[in-house]
């Protein structure tokens, strides 16, 4: 016959069941000061009777300011009103929205934010009487976090759209440009010279927008080399002092030493003159321009090294711009001047070449506190400091240029123009066009070449079939994409030159006379 026994925590002694009530209370304890969530516990009448480490963090209350206290006061209205008379439905009917399964809400701190919390919320029965345990999550920095990788998604897919667009209308604009310049020789009437030169100026302000979309998309052609940022803003300074007028002072505080940074010169110049600009613009009533630049170490993520990086600061004391403005800035077309006034453009064109040269920018900013535009560039070593050779020119004579375009009106324009100049042109509509006849041996002293071409063979392809049968052979390229890294490097030892569509007649005359300059 069994025995009787005793469960295993049948009777104990008043001091031994103590020790283990106390035992079990530090353990709880230790669990509500160490967990990350906060926690809140709530008896049935949503009077709070506990309130984590983490939890007086979170909501800026100390525990004994809000134990004893309806939880509605950790809500903003319209939850606030609603909690009691939700607590009771619940207890009278069952019926559950957040128990057990958790959920979305608003929470508002001591100091008045209101932010999302995730919350789950648990049950428990003692003593016939129920308590309720919410976990609570502050979603802030996942919200951010979705917000920007929304917000760069968008940006990643309007430049993908606008690239695209400026990059076939930079071929148009090469052929209404080229064609206009060609006929302004054959107008003798000043009235048609007129007409003929406010068409021309349209179609270069067109090459300018669509230039500045193609910066915004990353397919603008960037010459990144080391670049003294504080040099090149010593040489703005005059020009930046003029531009904003007599209203407005200019301050620059530079750091010490020779900052190099990798970046574009030219498109610095631009993005800093950019930012200026609004600047002046948002300080109608004067104010103050701060130029600072420094330096700055990156906190390396697991598995990757501390990046150097340049910095770049343009401040103002201007109106500053609403959350919802300062999110927009940055996209394309977005304007909060009126027609005519802005384009929307300028911090587009910002963005692109920022990130495009490898580095970061991003907008402080609020109502009435002035605005700061924060620009990262990798550094380039301080050794680099080094003046870059200006183009060569050299003695233009009579050279016979290979012209390899598959736009068809875009190679007319690009041989008349070469033929203005005095060469002579042999056109070809492919790559493979091309090579028969330079291996038909046709004298050719340059070849200039688009790299994007239907016919299965791109431009660098053609130069490297070119150079197998005539080493030695000059080559430019052209395109109104950004420059492949294969160009950059020939650029730099094989007698290859680089110029982005659309140019005009000057820039194409330079570029030729630099080549055939080279040794
Ligand atoms: N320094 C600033 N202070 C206040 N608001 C600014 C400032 N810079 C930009 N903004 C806001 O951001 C918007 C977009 O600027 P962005 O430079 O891209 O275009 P824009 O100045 O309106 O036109 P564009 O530069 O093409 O002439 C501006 O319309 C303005 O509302
Ligand atoms: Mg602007």
């Amino acid at each position: 016959m069994a025995k009787a026994r005793a469960p295993a925590n049948g009777r104990r002694s008043p001091a031994r069941l103590a020790a283990l009530i106390e035992e079990r209370e530090a353990r709880l304890r230790s669990i509500l000061e160490s967990a990350p969530d906060a926690i809140v516990t709530i008896d049935e009448r949503g009077i709070i009777q506990s309130f984590s480490q983490a939890a007086q963090r979170l909501f800026g209350y100390a525990a004994g300011e809000v134990i004893g206290r309806n939880v509605s006061v950790l809500m903003p209205e319209p939850w606030r009103g609603e909690h009691d008379a939700y607590i009771a439905r619940y207890l009278a009917t069952g019926e559950r929205h957040i128990i057990g399964i958790g959920r979305e809400v608003t929470a508002l701190s001591k100091d008045g934010a209101v932010f999302p919390i995730e919350l789950a919320v648990g049950e428990a029965r003692a003593g016939g009487t129920r308590i309720f345990t919410g976990f609570v999550r502050d979603l802030r920095a996942r919200r951010r976090m979705e917000e920007e990788l929304l917000q760069a998604q968008k940006m990643e897919a309007v430049g993908q759209l606008a690239g695209g667009m400026a990059h076939d209308f930079n071929n148009l604009l090469t052929v209404i440009s080229g064609n206009l310049e060609m006929l302004e020789p054959h107008l003798r009437e000043a009235e048609s010279r007129e007409l003929l030169g406010e068409a021309a100026e349209a179609a270069r302000a067109a090459a300018e927008l669509s230039g500045r979309l193609l910066a915004f998309s990353r397919k603008e052609p960037l010459d990144p080399r080391p670049v003294g940022l504080n040099r090149l803003l010593q040489g703005l300074a005059d020009l930046l002092r003029r531009t904003l007028g007599g209203t407005i002072e200019v301050e620059l505080r530079l750091a010490e030493g020779p900052l190099m940074a990798i970046t574009d010169p030219g498109q610095a110049e631009n993005a800093i003159l950019n930012l200026a600009i609004n600047s002046r613009d948002a300080m109608p009533e004067g104010g103050r321009l701060t130029v600072e630049t420094g330096r700055e170490v990156t906190v390396p993520e697991r598995g990757e090294a501390p990046r150097r990086l340049v910095t770049l600061r343009v401040s103002d004391t201007g109106l500053g711009m609403s959350e919802e403005v300062r999110r927009r800035a940055f996209e394309p077309f977005f304007t909060t001047k009126g027609p005519g006034k802005g384009t929307g453009l300028g911090l587009s064109m910002v963005y692109g070449f920022v990130r495009q040269s490898g580095g970061e920018v991003e907008i402080e900013s609020a109502p009435g506190q002035g605005t700061s535009v924060l620009i990262r560039l990798p550094e380039a070593a301080a050794a680099a400091e080094a003046g870059v050779p200006g183009a060569a020119t050299g003695p233009s004579g009579r050279q016979r240029v290979l012209v390899v375009e598959d736009d068809a009106r875009v190679r007319r324009v690009s041989a008349r123009r070469i033929a203005a100049l005095g060469h002579a042109v042999i056109e070809a509509a492919s790559g493979p066009e091309a090579l028969s006849v330079i291996e038909g041996g046709a004298g050719i002293d340059l070849l200039f070449t688009d790299i994007v071409m239907a016919g299965g063979m791109s431009g660098i392809a053609l130069a490297e079939a070119a150079r197998r049968h005539r080493p030695g052979l000059k080559i430019l390229f052209t395109s109104g994409h950004a420059e492949p890294e294969e160009v950059v490097e020939a650029r730099g030892a094989s007698g290859a030159g680089w110029l982005a569509k659309p140019y005009g007649i000057a820039a194409l005359e330079a570029a030729i006379e630099a080549l055939m300059a080279r040794p």
